[in-house]
Formats: C-alpha cells, sequence, structure tokens
C-alpha cells in the first residue's frame, strides 16, 4: 500500500523551531521527525510513500533525498500555493492505485497500522480513520461514532461546550481510490471540513479505528519537547547513549536518559539532568545545569548557566550565569545575554524573523 505523507504546513504553532527548519524535519532524538515517521511506516511493510509539500520543500527534499538509505522509495510533490489536506492528495491522484494511506506529517504513534489495513479490508468502508483519546479535544478534530464503529460526525477543533468525546482524528486515514473524485482539483479543500462531512452526508460510510497506543502531535513547542522525553525514555530507559566522539570532563555529572550526539564538549563540574538531548558540536560550559532540554547542533551554555525543560536550536548561546527556565524557546542563531534570567516561556525569535513573518499574509 501507498502512502501520502502531508507535510506542507507552516508550523506556525511551532515557532521559532520551524523559522528555518520544515516541521516535517525538526530533529527528534537528533534524527529528522520524517524519519521517525517512514521508519513506522517500514515496520508495517509501507515503503512507497508520497510527500505532499508546499512551504520550506527543498530542505525536506535535500535531507531524505530519494529515501534509499532508510529503504523506502520517496516521491515529491509540491504545491505552488497550499490545497489543504484533502487537496494536496487529490494533487497525488495520478501516483495512486488502489487503496491508500494518508498520514498527517507530524504525529508520532504506535498505532497498529498493520491491524488497521486488515480491518479496512474485511468491512470495506470508503474510509477507515484512526482515533485517539485526548485530554483536550478542542485542539484537534473530534470524531463521533456510533456502535459499530461508524462516525456519526466531525467537529474540528470545537470549543469546550461542543465536546461531546475525547476521541479525536489521529491524522491516519486508508481510503478507497474513488472519494478523490469527491475532491475539487487544484482548489484547496480540507478532509476534516470538507471530504468527510461531504461523504458522510451522502451516506458513503466512515470507518473509525480507535486506538489508545502511544500517539502525539509534535505541533506545539511543549509537545515537541515532550515527544523527544518520551522517545529519550524508551530509546535509551534511564542510560547514557553517546554517538560518536564527544569530551567528558571527568566531574561532569550525567543522569539518563541523555542522548549526546557526536563533537560534543561537557566541561568540568557541568550537570546534565535526564531527559536531555544534544545535538552534533554542542558545548556545555563549567558548572553549567542542563535538566529537561533539547539541543540542536552547535549551541552553546555559558559557564553556571542553567537550561530547563527548555528547546535551543542551532547555533545559539546561553552566555554565562543566564537562566533559561521551563517551556522557553530559543531559535537558531540567539544569544541570551550573561546573568539574564528569562521567564518561562519565553520565545526568543532569530534576528529580524518575528517582524518579516507578521507582515507576511
Ligand atoms: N501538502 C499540504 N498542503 N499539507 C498540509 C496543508 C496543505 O495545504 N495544510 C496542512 N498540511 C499538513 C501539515 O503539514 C500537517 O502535517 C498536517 O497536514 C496536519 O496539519 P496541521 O496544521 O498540523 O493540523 P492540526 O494538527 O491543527 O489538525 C489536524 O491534525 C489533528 C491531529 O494531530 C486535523 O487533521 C485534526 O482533525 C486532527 O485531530
Ligand atoms: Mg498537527
Amino acid at each position: 500500500m501507498k502512502a501520502v505523507i502531508l507535510v506542507g504546513g507552516k508550523g506556525t504553532r511551532l515557532l521559532p523551531l520551524t523559522c528555518n527548519t520544515p516541521k516535517a524535519i525538526v530533529p527528534i532524538l537528533n534524527r529528522p521527525f520524517l524519519e521517525h515517521l517512514l521508519g513506522y511506516l517500514k515496520e508495517h511493510g509501507v515503503t512507497d510513500a508520497i510527500l505532499a509539500m508546499c512551504y520550506l520543500p527543498d530542505p525536506i527534499q535535500s535531507c531524505l533525498g530519494d529515501g534509499t538509505q532508510l529503504g523506502v522509495r520517496l516521491t515529491y510533490l509540491v504545491e505552488e500555493s497550499p490545497l489543504g489536506t484533502a487537496g494536496a492528495v487529490k494533487n497525488a491522484e495520478s501516483y495512486l492505485n488502489g487503496p491508500f494511506l494518508v498520514l498527517n506529517g507530524d504525529t508520532i504513534t504506535e498505532i497498529d497500522l498493520t491491524a488497521m489495513v486488515k480491518r479496512h479490508k474485511e468491512v470495506k468502508p470508503k474510509v477507515s480513520i484512526a482515533l485517539t483519546p485526548v485530554d483536550n479535544p478542542t485542539l484537534y478534530g473530534v470524531v463521533e461514532t456510533d456502535t459499530r464503529g461508524l462516525v456519526q460526525r466531525f467537529v474540528e477543533k470545537p470549543t469546550w461546550d461542543k465536546v461531546t468525546t475525547n476521541m479525536i482524528n489521529a491524522g491516519i486515514y486508508i481510503l478507497e481510490p474513488e472519494v478523490l473524485a469527491h475532491i475539487p482539483a487544484s482548489t484547496p479543500s480540507m478532509f476534516e471540513n470538507y471530504l468527510f462531512p461531504r461523504l458522510l452526508e451522502i451516506g458513503e460510510p466512515i470507518l473509525s479505528y480507535p486506538s489508545d497506543a502511544y500517539w502525539i502531535d509534535i505541533g506545539t513547542p511543549e509537545k515537541y519537547l515532550k515527544a523527544n522525553h518520551d522517545l529519550l525514555l524508551q530509546q535509551v530507559g534511564r542510560g547514557i547513549q553517546a554517538k560518536g566522539k564527544s569530551q567528558f570532563h571527568p566531574t561532569a555529572q550525567i543522569e539518563g536518559p541523555v542522548l549526546i550526539a557526536e563533537g560534543c564538549i561537557i566541561a568540568e563540574g557541568a550537570k546534565l539532568k535526564g531527559p536531555v538531548v544534544l545535538g552534533p558540536h554542542c558545548e556545555i560550559g563549567k558548572d553549567a545545569v542542563v535538566q529537561g532540554a533539547v539541543l540542536w547542533h552547535h549551541s552553546r551554555v555559558g559557564e553556571k548557566a542553567i537550561l530547563r525543560n527548555c528547546v535551543v536550536c542551532s547555533h545559539s548561546y546561553v552566555e554565562p550565569g543566564s537562566h533559561v527556565p521551563d517551556n522557553c524557546v530559543l531559535g537558531d542563531s540567539v544569544t541570551v545575554a550573561s546573568g539574564n534570567i528569562l521567564d518561562k516561556g519565553t520565545q526568543v525569535w532569530p534576528d529580524g524573523y518575528a517582524e518579516s513573518n507578521e507582515t507576511q499574509p
């Protein structure tokens, strides 16, 4: 079965992480997000994927190439202007024959795709849709079903008074090719509020596949950080994993789970308290404390600086003695001046970026 992966969104809620890096390839455990998603598909026997792109397509393509290294075959499609989730799949119609998968390109999950495909083939609906329970359904698409598991209604991003269930659209669909006839070509449209409600209106069956397997949408900095923490615990337990060569001062203290890429320097008396992910060529200064943080490549933490539960993108510098507390996000190439104590949740954008971004339509 082929898969269409939707990776055309701007990743606005993930800014400033996505200023220079599309959401589809932000690093999770030092590997581009899509490598995790493609690995998951491969585990379920899906090795042929079409990437439906729009915003920043070039970095995605140069990162993954034709997919050979990952053991998959990739086809790239670029929309000139966003076609929406359904329009993007319509745009891939000539590459599709037979039933196919569609996945949102920003979720990490262990939902059993093999079982979902099996059920789709047994019950033969026009569409199958994976559902997952969440604490706050107002951030997602709520899906109401009947006792047989057939979908009754979609309510995208409902207000709390409209929430009738905690089961939401997990962003994984199996579609029969004939449903593509209901999507207009070259005009933007969404599955969530156009195609699916329309199919229900004309009486086409949509089958739900509810699952309580691990699922997370990495679309906000908090969720991005949590995805890193969860996967790190899963991958290294309470341990320490160093890939390639790094320098550790003998007095540095490291408590797992910690993942360290090649070329890092951990100075005298520095403390790493897991979960921590260091990208390639990071430097942690003397007596600095880094706890619960994710750092991308070539970032530096000065002497006695403190970082907690935050994200630091590439080539940034937290100068000596400064504090970067919970849920702060530092974009690429930013500096936190020496002794500066940031408020929780502070976002520091790359120079000139916030302004130019706000003026975009
Ligand atoms: N090619 C293309 N073109 N891709 C797009 C476009 C587009 O115009 N618009 C969005 N996408 C991609 C995004 O890159 C992302 O991977 C995926 O489609 C979903 O878009 P999001 O912007 O992340 O949507 P959401 O998270 O608010 O809501 C969606 O996902 C939820 C689960 O995470 C909806 O499908 C909800 O119903 C669902 O619950
Ligand atoms: Mg999303």
